[in-house]
């Protein structure tokens, strides 16, 4: 059986990530790709345990590198568990977040350094990487405006302007330096030409079986 492929979703806060990773999986489904849609931090009951402690309480609740620990612990236990698994059974799967969160909003965000959160993804992660990323780019007001209109704030929409236009410019400066892993969308757009673009990517990118 040939093996799945793993797209990552990543950006800032509202740049539309669940919305696009729901409706990449209903693209993938219509060509006849088995699909498991999942998230960071969460994406297995273990993980899901490990997210509440993250996304909820005061912005100060963590310090970064015990923060960055926290999302690699659930991130270990989210492949084994959920994403390795579907990959082997043939299934693609689509993570809304994944570990260039968590690189981007403890060190380009909160200030861990880069070097040890590269050494704890690699030690967390073994070889394990995504086949692609999708990098959904947004003005940080237009984004925090977009979650701001949801009912509540999680704990990391409460942290800041700064620490989020940060978080825009290292998911972009991640993005140049692997761009054969990367690719960044421009987010701004209707959902419709956003999901468009994706598709775009992921056809480009990916050998998508054909149905049957
Ligand atoms: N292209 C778009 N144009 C306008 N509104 C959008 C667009 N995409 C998503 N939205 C709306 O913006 C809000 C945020 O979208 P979504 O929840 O998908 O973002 P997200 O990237 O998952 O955010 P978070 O990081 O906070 O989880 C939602 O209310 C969604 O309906
Ligand atoms: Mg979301």
């Amino acid at each position: 059986m040939t093996r799945g492929r793993f797209i990552t979703l990543e950006g800032g806060e509202g740049a539309g990530k669940t919305v696009q990773a729901a409706r990449l999986r209903d693209a993938l489904e219509a060509r006849g790709v088995g699909t498991v849609l999942t998230r960071e931090p969460g994406g297995s009951p273990g993980a899901e345990e490990i997210r509440r402690l993250l996304v909820s309480g005061p912005v100060e609740r963590w310090e970064p590198l015990a923060e960055a620990m926290l999302h690699a612990a659930a991130r270990r236990d989210h492949v084994l568990h959920t994403i390795e698994p579907a990959l082997e059974r043939s299934d693609w799967v689509i993570s809304d977040r994944f570990v260039d969160s968590m690189i981007v909003y403890q060190g380009y965000g909160q200030g861990a350094d880069l070097e040890v959160l590269e050494r704890l993804s690699a030690l967390s992660l073994g070889g394990f990487a995504p086949d692609l990323t999708v990098v959904l780019d947004i003005p940080v007001a237009e984004g925090l405006r977009r979650a701001g209109a949801r009912a509540e704030s999680n704990r990391y929409e409460r942290m800041g302007t700064e620490f989020h236009e940060r978080v825009r410019q290292g998911f972009l400066a991640r993005a140049q330096t692997d761009p054969e892993r990367f690719a960044v969308v421009d987010a701004t757009a209707e959902p419709d030409t956003v999901g468009r673009a994706i598709l775009r990517v992921v056809l480009e990118r990916l050998t998508v079986p054909f149905d049957g």
